[in-house]
C-alpha cells in the first residue's frame, strides 16, 4: 500500500516560509512535469511560479491550468549550470528518484542551488531524497545504488536521516550559503517503508 504525504510537505513549506518571513511571492520548480503529483499544489501557494521540465507537453499542461505559472522547456541541469538571473523565495527540485540520462536524483543540480538564493534575504530550498530505496537488486537499479554509495560515501543504498541532515547542511555551506534550518519531511510510504522524504531548508547568503 502506498501512502502519500505530498500535501503535508507543501503545508510544511508554507509553514517554514511563514516562520522565517519568506513571502511566497516567487518560486521555481526544476522538474515540474504536468504538476499532477506536487508542483501544481505548490504553484497554488505561490504568487508567481516558474516551472522547468525537459518534457514540453507536460509543462504546457500545467501552464494551461495555472495562470500564475510560466513554463520553460529545457534540460534543468544545463539551465542551472549557465544561470545568471534573478533569485527566488522558493526553490524546489522535484527530481526523478533514479538515474536519468547522465544525471542522478538531485546530485548534479544541487551544486547550482546557490545561484537562485536571495542575497541579504532568506530563501527556502526543497528537494527530494530517498531514505531506503526499494527493489535494489533489480538490474535497472544497480547503477543508481552505486551512484548513491559514491555520492554519500555510504556502504549500502540506505541514507540515515540524521546523517542526511548534516551531509546537506555541509553541502549548502560549501556553496557559500548560510543554513538557518534544515529538516526532513516524509513524503511517501510504500508498504510501511518510509523510503521517500523531502529536505526543506531555510538558507541565505551575504
Ligand atoms: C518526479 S517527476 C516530476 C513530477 C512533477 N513535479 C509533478 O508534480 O507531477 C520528474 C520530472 O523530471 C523531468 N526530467 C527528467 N530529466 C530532466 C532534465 N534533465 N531536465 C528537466 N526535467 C527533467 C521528467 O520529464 C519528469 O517530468
Amino acid at each position: 500500500m502506498i501512502i502519500f504525504y505530498v500535501q503535508e510537505c507543501i503545508e510544511e513549506i508554507v509553514s517554514m516560509a511563514n516562520d522565517w518571513d519568506i513571502p511566497m511571492d516567487s518560486g521555481i520548480e526544476f522538474f515540474c512535469g504536468d504538476g499532477s503529483i506536487y508542483s501544481e499544489s505548490l504553484t497554488s501557494k505561490i504568487h508567481s511560479m516558474t516551472g522547468l521540465d525537459i518534457d514540453q507537453e507536460k509543462g504546457c499542461k500545467l501552464k494551461r491550468n495555472r495562470s500564475n505559472f510560466s513554463f520553460i522547456s529545457t534540460d534543468s541541469i544545463e539551465y542551472a549550470r549557465t544561470y545568471e538571473g534573478t533569485s527566488y523565495d522558493i526553490i524546489s527540485f522535484d527530481n526523478p528518484l533514479c538515474v536519468y540520462g547522465q544525471y542522478c536524483e538531485h546530485f548534479n543540480i544541487l551544486p547550482y542551488a546557490h545561484k537562485f538564493v536571495h542575497k541579504n534575504k532568506k530563501s527556502l530550498i526543497a528537494f527530494d531524497i530517498v531514505h531506503t530505496p526499494y527493489d535494489i537488486s533489480l538490474p535497472r537499479n544497480i547503477e543508481w545504488i552505486e551512484k548513491r554509495k559514491q555520492y554519500y560515501g555510504i556502504s549500502s543504498g540506505n541514507l540515515d536521516l540524521r546523517f542526511a541532515k548534516s551531509f546537506y547542511t555541509e553541502k549548502l555551506i560549501q556553496q557559500g550559503l548560510i543554513v538557518y534550518e534544515l529538516k526532513c519531511v516524509c513524503r511517501e510510504l510504500r508498504d510501511s517503508n518510509d523510503y521517500f522524504y523531502m529536505i526543506l531548508c531555510i538558507v541565505g547568503k551575504d
